[in-house]
């Protein structure tokens, strides 16, 4: 009984600890000859010249490489995005194990295009597809709010596992605000944030969307950041364009919020205080992370135009007005380590240009942060007006063309187009992607 019961406590005391997860010493270990590492499958690494040990967070085929080859350096992603079951999982009742099957076969195709990393959606509604204690299980993974999948997987552990064995960087992609999503009608568990905070839920939309000024809800927010930075051995976290809700054409129902905050003193007017809630759980998200993790990477996709006519000749919707999303300061003032505006307008038409939109972001990179900029994948396929694969060919070379300038890579939305090979974008993406890349180094971490 007792050695049974000496088993049981190691076991559970080696389970807590391998829960903490640290940052690999490899990317600071300034090796004498051949400078900084990188942590990479041992056996691409040029002239065998790596060390054991000092990429604490991969499994063991990973190792600390040093080359004095230039290796090239570029960010190759995927949004996998499983609100609505968009990419994954592509039934919410097939079997964990076919949920799984389907992973690692998207996790192939990454490897196989020598692409390096998948920024994956674990939190698409205040819920989970990873095990939480602080928020319910994602009804788009099994089909039913609340409810844990059987036989047990806790998919953000799977990934971060199967993704890693592949040399692939995983993101875990967190919706701050949406409480439900358009369509869905399942009741709010009782742990949910909808039913917590339940005085600032607001149906808004058809969706449920939290009141982004209630402290409350910001702090929640943190707190499932940092549980994730704490317990999985994710490379980044990754927040999309959603911010207070796109217009229905109604005002956003937060007076009561407003009205307490001018009462305590505030003296913004709307517009502003609301800039300065989002302002706030970006600063705070930012901090939490980092001080759990140093080297996490935080990385935001905001909406592609900060402010209608900025620059010159664009027009469309203005995030900063809109969304009250002043994604411009984040990226200015370091808030976060890349931002991957999501340009999703072709080269040519002048109106919200590529390459002038993009040209713009890195220019506002003051602190050197990288762009990675997001490329609407999806627009081969949807839509009235189908993009030809050229467009993407033609956008990785104008994205390349400005990699001196911290253009440092692409990612596409979404999963599927990729997947479902459509108009041939695999052979284009093999053609640019004919040698592995490795992940550009952000030395401020
Ligand atoms: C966030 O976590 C802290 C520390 O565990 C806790 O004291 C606080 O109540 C949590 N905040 C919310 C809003 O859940
Ligand atoms: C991309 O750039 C390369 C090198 O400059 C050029 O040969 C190729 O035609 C370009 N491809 C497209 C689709 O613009």
């Amino acid at each position: 009984m007792s050695a049974t019961w000496v088993t049981l406590t190691l076991y559970f005391m080696i389970t807590y600890l391998a829960c903490e997860v640290r940052g690999d010493t490899c990317d600071t270990y300034n090796h004498p000859q051949y400078g900084i590492g990188q942590c990479t499958e041992q056996s691409q690494c040029p002239n065998e010249l790596y060390l054991t040990g000092l990429c604490e967070s991969q499994p063991t085929n990973i190792q600390c490489c040093f080359s004095s080859e230039t290796r090239h350096e570029e960010f190759r992603a995927i949004w996998i995005a499983t609100v609505n079951n968009i990419d994954w999982p592509s039934s919410k009742t097939a079997t964990p194990a076919a949920q799984q099957a389907e992973l690692i076969n998207i996790l192939n195709t990454v490897q196989r295009l020598n692409m390096n990393a998948v920024i994956f959606q674990v939190r698409p509604a205040g819920d989970a597809l990873y095990a939480s204690t602080l928020e319910p299980w994602s009804f788009y993974l099994t089909g039913t709010h609340g409810a844990a999948p059987t036989p047990f997987w806790d998919p953000l552990a799977f990934i971060t596992t199967e993704a890693h064995k592949r040399n692939i960087e995983v993101h875990a992609w967190l919706n701050p605000y949406r409480a439900r999503m358009t369509g869905a009608t399942y009741e709010l568990a009782s742990n949910h944030m909808g039913k917590i905070f339940s005085k600032y839920a607001y149906p808004y939309a058809n969706h449920i969307w939290m009141d982004p000024g209630s402290v409350e809800v910001q702090q929640f927010t943190v707190n499932v950041t940092e549980d994730i930075v704490r317990r999985y051995a994710v490379d980044g976290i990754h927040i999309d364009d959603y911010f207070y809700p796109y217009s229905d054409g109604t005002e956003f129902p937060d007076d009561a919020t407003y009205a307490a905050y001018q009462a305590q003193g505030g003296t913004l007017d709307k517009a502003d205080w609301r800039r300065s809630n989002v302002n706030t759980l970006i600063q705070t998200m930012y901090t939490r992370m980092h001080v759990v993790r140093p080297k996490i990477k935080f990385g935001i996709s905001p909406f592609g135009i900060w402010k209608s006519g900025v620059p010159a000749g664009i027009s469309g919707l203005s995030s900063y007005d809109s969304l009250y999303c002043d994604s411009r300061m984040w990226l200015e003032q370091g808030l976060v380590d890349y931002m991957a505006p999501q340009l999703y307008w072709q080269i040519d038409p002048p109106a919200q240009s590529y390459p002038v939109l993009l040209d713009w972001w890195i220019k506002q990179s003051a602190k050197g942060r990288h762009v990675y900029a997001g490329n609407a994948a999806y627009k081969m396929a949807q839509g009235s007006n189908q993009w030809q694969v050229s467009e993407i060919a033609r956008q990785i070379n104008v994205t390349r063309s400005m990699r001196d300038r911290f253009a440092l890579g692409n990612i596409y939305f979404s999963t599927k187009e990729i997947m479902n090979n459509v108009k041939g974008i695999q052979t284009v993406l093999a053609d640019y992607y004919k040698q592995k890349a490795t992940i550009p180094k952000m030395p401020w971490l």
